[in-house]
């Protein structure tokens, strides 16, 4: 080898290897395995922010092929007959336990929302299509599965809609007799922005005059619960986190509710709070409702609130005010509207920056008397759920699995 060749070698090694090396903590396992699978997903990040750059596609459109590779068409097989569906409209996987013969027993139920940010995922991608199939054998339920439309190309309400109508048209009588559904043990579940989908039309459900099937449980993996304060000590904590940073979460929740760019960077910056807004920031404070252990090292201080002109000077107006709505902010409704919600089970992960939302959801709830199980995982990491499929499987992600299907087992 020529001298050059052997300094180009070297350059490219130590590039990959800086590229790759994230100073991730000790705890967590498989830390390397963690380190270039997060590789991928940076290096997505950087083609998708290059491509909007230069005016190709939007960061969306390239971020969406973490979607497209894990794709598959679901089928039925021994134990599970798959179809495809349109419910009011809006397409749903539902997977059924395969009838024995003479069997007539009522079956469970999971409605199940993916994540993804608003913006990516989908239920016919691999990892969901494995865990509806384990839902179904291991509860003998019938698992909906809901292809709700995506932002930015529908920014919100359109995806909690989608999800809403779904809800609705299943819990009929005649429907879940179709089904043969136990109209009392129907649960709400999902990831992420399906934990907040979950959690959101939960509240819409029993507010609803005219509704007569309830849930039994919402099952909410470390769920996205909140708009108001991005600097929580977990966003703080964890901004450089695989698979989930800091920006990315702050880009999901603005491409939620607008292409604009003047909200991206005041949620960047924590300043997108209005008058209005603000006199919600009691129901996420983290001061009050963190138990001392996750806030003992930051000092409180509410995000800042810019006053109407100066807030419409970037942008933070109309559609982008939605953040506030309680229907894409499920934290933000008083505890009244809290009190005869469901039993809850409430994922969260240390190492996630929404770690927070899910324990203020767990205390305001308790505070509110609604049962919750609260299982959270020391060494988790945002996303591992999403991680039972070689070569990207992590142990931690059976792990939560095996815990989540295990707890609706007992309590759907
Ligand atoms: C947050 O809670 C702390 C006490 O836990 C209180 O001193 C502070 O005024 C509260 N702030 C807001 C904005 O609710
Ligand atoms: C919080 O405030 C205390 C007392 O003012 C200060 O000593 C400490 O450094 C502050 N901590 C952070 C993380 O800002």
């Amino acid at each position: 080898m020529r001298l050059g060749n052997i300094i180009l070698f070297v350059a490219l090694c130590s590039f990959t290897a800086y590229y790759i090396y994230e100073p991730i903590p000790e705890e967590i396992e498989e830390r390397w395995k963690l380190m270039l699978t997060n590789s991928f997903f940076r290096g997505l990040s950087h083609l998708a922010d290059f491509s909007e750059l230069v005016g190709l596609t939007d960061y969306m459109g390239v971020m969406y092929v973490i979607t497209l590779a894990e794709k598959v068409v679901p089928l039925s097989d021994e134990h599970v007959k798959v179809t495809e569906e349109k419910f009011d409209g809006v397409e749903v996987v539902v997977y059924q336990p395969k009838q024995r013969g003479g069997d007539t027993e009522l079956r469970r139920a999971v409605i199940y929302l993916h994540g993804g940010g608003w913006c990516l995922g989908s239920s016919r991608m691999s990892p969901y299509d494995l865990l509806a199939r384990k839902m179904v054998t291991d509860l003998n339920a019938v698992v909906l599965s809901v292809e709700y439309r995506l932002a930015p190309a529908h920014h919100f309400p359109v995806p909690y809609e989608d999800v809403y109508c779904v809800v609705k048209h299943f819990l009929q009588k005649g429907v879940l007799a179709q089904y043969s559904v136990d109209p009392g043990r129907i649960a709400v579940s999902g990831d992420s922005a399906g934990g907040n989908l979950a959690a959101a039309v939960s509240q819409q459900l029993q507010k609803d005059p005219g509704q007569q099937v309830q849930f039994k449980a919402q099952a909410l993996l470390y769920p996205v619960l909140q708009a108001l304060d991005l600097n929580t000590p977990s966003y703080q904590q964890n901004q450089d986190m695989p698979i989930l940073p800091r920006t990315l979460m702050v880009r999901f929740w603005s491409e939620y509710f607008t292409s604009d760019k003047a909200l991206f960077r005041a949620m960047m910056a924590n300043t997108h709070n209005n008058p209005e807004s603000s006199s919600l920031l009691k129901f996420v404070n983290w001061s009050a409702f963190l138990p001392e252990t996750y806030h003992r090292k930051y000092n409180y201080s509410a995000p800042a609130v810019v006053q109407g002109v100066a807030g419409q000077a970037v942008g933070i107006d109309g559609p982008s005010q939605s953040f506030a709505d309680p229907r894409a902010s499920p934290l933000l409704v008083p505890d009244t509207a809290l009190r005869s919600l469901p039993k809850a089970y409430i994922l969260t992960c240390e190492y996630d920056v929404l770690r927070d939302d899910g324990i203020m959801y767990v205390t305001r709830l308790r505070a509110a008397g609604v049962e919750v199980t609260h299982e959270h995982y020391d060494t988790g990491f945002h996303g591992a759920l999403m991680f039972t499929v070689w070569p990207t499987d992590f142990l931690i992600g059976r792990r939560m699995t095996d815990n989540y299907v295990e707890w609706l087992k007992e309590n759907l």
